[in-house]
């Protein structure tokens, strides 16, 4: 039995069922399972890496590849420990923890219902919250010190601020511009129920945008917009996505506004992606703790400035576990239950199956050279076990758009099926124009996207 609540309307899986299908078909797996797992950490299959890796991809594309005004970088995980004082982690990055009397759990003091014990049940044994901090630190060096003490880096974002002058210098960027980076954070959460929604360690894309102060306001709005705007070119759907304004006691300790990108989860709203002004918080700390200047040459005014900040912050976990609630769905197909992922091609792990109707050997070698063709392209899954109903249930279950099918046929007609995952719809094409005919097929599949104009804030 599912502990979780019932999913919210529009999202069709509740957190247990898509656990298990991500098990079951090689998205994610429980960390080091045959020595019983790791509390919230967690393996990617080959279809979760594949997926990781795709909207890896579809971010960067859109944050640097299709830009002029944003570069990439990669820093350090583990840096010089004064970047964590400067940007105020090692005093503010705490959550508030709260230990039960009875049973000894401790739990995030803002995460409890009804002030009851989620591990015992018990009412009213919580002691005072105290203050936590969350930075996971390791020794650094041949000294088992703590002379050598280094933190994981708990956010990608220090590293864009410490390098912010030499990326200046060496891109010659004027403002605004901004800088990217993906890779992996740590952080040493309280509460980690809810899969690969919160771990300890995970994957971020965040980008910092440099603007003159004058800007930061209305380029705040703009990011909103866009990255709404994105998730949207992912597939996942309106009516599941939200914005939502920090309030002032939420706000971080670098935060001037903050507004979330919010998914409907089956739990209720939750935070897919912050988009945080951060003003001149980061750069102003980093010169006082480091002596050096972070500041910007006006070219108009001949003035220095702290250029102001706008950060959108996402997890790439977290993305994929939205998508993949998004995607679920359940139908029936000639009377038989389906379960079906209604990925966008761009995203789903793979994009064409190839089948042949038979194991029979003389089906083989169109199949391959099909598959051949197609794997210039495309991520291409062949696959030539068990019924053809039992391979479209699969190929649905992962969400893979298009399934080419060679039969005997093939052989005299030079032609192939394909059948899309969506309609179940099928056609017959010749395999001199299957690449045209998958590529408009996969066009069609491409989500609407509005623009900027038609988003709201
Ligand atoms: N640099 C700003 C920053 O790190 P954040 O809201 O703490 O802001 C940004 O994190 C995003 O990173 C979140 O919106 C979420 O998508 C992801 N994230 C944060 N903590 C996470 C965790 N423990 N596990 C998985 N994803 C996490």
């Amino acid at each position: 039995m599912s502990d979780t609540p019932e999913p919210v309307s529009g999202v069709k899986a509740d957190l247990e069922t898509l656990v298990s299908l991500a098990k079951r078909r090689g998205f994610v797996f429980p960390s080091a399972e045959i020595y019983g797992g790791f509390a919230a950490a967690y393996d990617y299959g080959p279809l979760g890496t594949q997926m990781r890796r795709n909207i890896r991809d579809l971010w960067w594309r859109a944050m640097v590849q299709e830009r002029d005004d944003i570069v990439g970088l990669e820093a350090a995980i583990i840096t010089n420990p004064d970047v964590w004082v400067a940007s105020g982690h090692v005093s503010n990055f705490t959550d508030p923890m709260v230990e039960c009397r009875e049973c000894q759990g401790r739990f995030r003091a803002d995460h409890l219902e009804d002030d009851i014990c989620p591990n015992c049940g018990r009412k009213g044994t919580m002691g005072e919250p105290r203050q936590f901090n969350m930075m996971l630190s390791t020794i650094v060096g041949p000294v088992a010190d703590d002379s050598g003490r280094a933190f994981m880096r708990p956010e990608t974002a220090q590293g864009m601020f410490v390098n912010f002058d030499n990326v200046q210098t060496t891109t010659r960027k004027r403002l605004p511009f901004g800088i990217a980076q993906q890779g992996k954070s740590f952080r040493n959460e309280i509460t980690v129920k809810q899969f690969i929604f919160r771990t300890r360690e995970f994957e971020q894309m965040e980008m910092e945008y440099f603007c003159h102060p004058d800007q930061s306001l209305d380029l705040h709005t703009y990011w909103k917009k866009e990255r709404l705007r994105w998730h949207l070119s992912l597939g996942i759907r309106r009516e599941h996505l939200r914005l939502r304004d920090h309030d002032k006691e939420e706000l971080s300790h670098y935060s001037q506004a903050t507004s979330d990108v919010e998914f409907h989860y089956p739990w209720g709203w939750g935070e897919l992606e912050g988009i945080a002004h951060r003003g001149d918080f980061d750069l102003t700390e980093h010169a006082k703790h480091s002596g050096k200047k972070l500041t910007y040459l006006d070219p108009e005014t001949n003035q220095h400035i702290v250029p102001h900040v706008v950060e959108p912050a996402l997890g790439l976990d977290r993305e994929m576990l939205t998508i993949l609630f998004d995607a679920y769905d359940e139908d029936e197909i000639g009377g038989e239950k389906r379960v079906v992922l209604h990925l966008s091609p761009e995203v789903a792990p793979v994009t064409v199956a190839v089948l042949p109707l038979s194991k029979k050997e003389t089906l083989e070698p169109t199949a391959r050279e099909v598959s051949s063709m197609l794997r210039k392209q495309y991520r291409v899954q062949y696959d030539d076990t068990q019924s053809i109903g039992r391979r479209y249930r699969r190929q649905d279950e992962i969400g893979t758009p298009l399934c080419v099918t060679v039969d005997f046929d093939s052989l005299e007609d030079n032609a192939v099926t394909i059948r899309e995952r969506d309609t179940t719809e099928q056609i017959r094409v010749p395999i001199s124009g299957l690449m045209d005919a998958v590529r408009d097929r996969l066009e069609a599949l491409r989500p609407e996207v509005p623009s900027l104009d038609e988003i709201e804030v």
